[in-house]
C-alpha cells in the first residue's frame, strides 16, 4: 500500500491524501488534528481486515493500537488516509509492460448480507460493466492513473506484465485510486471471463508473448453478473463437507457458467469445502435478464448450509 501511495504522490495520481506513521504516538497526535471519518490502514496482508474506517478519535486509537500491537503481524508503519466519499468500482488492465488492453470494469459487493449489511468479505457477487465507469471516466482512469503507473514501472527498470486491478473510488465523475492488486479479483474475474469468452485465452497468451496488441478484443454490448454461494457463517466460522446437489440440472453454455472455488468430491458426492464455495455466473444483453437467469439457476442448487445475497446488481438496475 505504501509503495502505491508513494508512486501516486510522485506521479500526481489522484488518490486520498495520506500520511505514513512509524509509531503510536505520532499517529495518535496526528488524529487529534484531522476531520472524521478517516481511514487507517495496516501495510501488511490482512485478509481484507486491515482497513479501519474510523468515525471518531476513540476508533482511531483502537485501530492504531491493534496495528502496532501486531494484529496483522509485526507492523513498522501504518497509513492514515482522507476518507473518500464516493462509489467504488474496479478496472482491469492487461499489459505486456509496454501496451495495455482494458479487459473490463466490474463492481464487487463486499458485505456479507443484502443492502450492504454485515461483515466485509472477499466479495459476495459482482456485475460488469460497472455503471459508474462511463467511457469518459475510463479515459480519465487510463490517462491519469494507469498510463503514468506503467510508464514509471518501465522507467524503474521493472516493467509490469500481467493483470493490473485498479480499485477506484468515483466521486463527482472524478476517479481516485484506492489500491492496486497485481491479480484478477474474485468474484470480478468470473464476470469478466463470461463476457470475454474464449478471447480471454488469446489475450493472455499474446500478453505472455509480449505481443499484446496482436489480438483485438471484441467487446460485446452485454452484461455479466455473478452471485457467490457461501457457507453459512462465512466470513467467520463455518462447516465443511455438506452435500450440494442440483448442479447437474444447470446446463452450462456461453451464457451461464458455474465456477467452483470451495468444493470437493466425497466419493461421488459434491461437498462444500470452503467459505466461498460456488459462483453462478450469467451474461445477457441487459442486466435485468442476466440477474433473472442467475437467480433462477440458484433455485436449482440445493445446499442446506449455504447462503447468498439476493441483491447483486440491484444498485445498478435502479439507475
Ligand atoms: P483497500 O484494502 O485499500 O482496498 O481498502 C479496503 C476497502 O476500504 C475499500 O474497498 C474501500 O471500501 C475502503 N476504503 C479504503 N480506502 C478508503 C478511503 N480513502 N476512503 C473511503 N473508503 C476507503
Ligand atoms: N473481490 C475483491 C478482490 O478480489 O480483491
Amino acid at each position: 500500500k505504501i509503495f502505491t501511495k508513494k508512486l501516486c504522490e510522485k506521479l500526481n495520481i489522484p488518490t486520498a491524501k495520506f500520511g505514513i506513521f512509524y509509531n503510536k504516538l505520532d499517529a495518535k497526535k496526528f488524529t487529534e488534528t484531522i476531520k472524521f471519518p478517516t481511514v487507517i490502514k495496516a501495510d501488511n496482508l490482512a485478509s481484507g481486515k486491515g482497513v479501519y474506517v474510523c468515525k471518531n478519535i476513540q476508533e482511531t486509537s483502537i485501530a492504531i493500537n491493534e496495528i502496532f500491537d501486531g494484529k496483522f503481524g509485526q507492523a513498522e508503519n501504518l497509513l492514515i488516509e482522507e476518507f473518500l466519499d464516493g462509489e467504488e468500482a474496479s478496472l482491469f488492465i492487461l499489459t505486456d509492460g509496454y501496451d495495455l488492453l482494458v479487459l473490463g470494469s466490474a463492481q464487487d459487493h463486499k458485505r456479507a448480507f443484502d443492502n450492504d449489511c454485515g461483515p466485509n468479505t472477499g466479495g459476495m457477487g459482482a456485475y460488469s460493466p460497472a455503471s459508474n465507469i462511463t467511457p469518459r471516466i475510463e479515459k480519465k482512469i487510463i490517462d491519469r492513473i494507469i498510463t503514468p503507473t506503467l510508464d514509471e514501472m518501465r522507467e524503474k527498470g521493472t516493467p509490469f506484465r500481467g493483470i493490473l486491478y485498479a480499485g477506484l473510488m468515483i466521486k463527482n465523475d472524478e476517479p481516485y485510486l484506492i489500491e492496486y492488486n497485481a491479480r484478477f479479483g474474485d468474484p470480478e474475474c468470473q464476470v469478466l471471463a463470461i463476457r470475454l469468452g474464449a478471447q480471454l485465452l488469446d489475450v493472455l497468451f499474446n500478453c505472455a508473448q509480449k505481443a499484446l496488441l496482436e489480438t483485438k478484443i471484441n467487446y460485446a454490448d452485454d452484461f455479466g453478473i455473478t452471485v457467490v454461494l457461501a457457507s453459512k457463517g462465512y466470513p467467520g466460522e463455518y462447516q465443511k463437507g455438506e452435500e450440494i446437489t442440483g448442479l447437474e440440472n444447470i446446463s452450462e453454455n456461453e451464457e451461464i457458467q458455474v465456477f467452483h472455488s470451495g468444493t470437493a468430491l466425497d466419493g461421488i458426492k459434491l461437498v462444500s469445502n470452503g467459505g466461498r464455495v460456488l459462483s453462478i455466473t450469467t451474461r445477457s444483453e441487459d442486466l435485468e435478464s442476466a440477474r433473472k437467469k442467475v437467480y433462477d439457476a440458484l433455485t436449482i442448487i440445493k445446499w442446506k448450509g449455504g447462503f447468498y445475497r439476493k441483491d447483486i446488481g440491484c444498485k445498478r438496475s435502479q439507475k
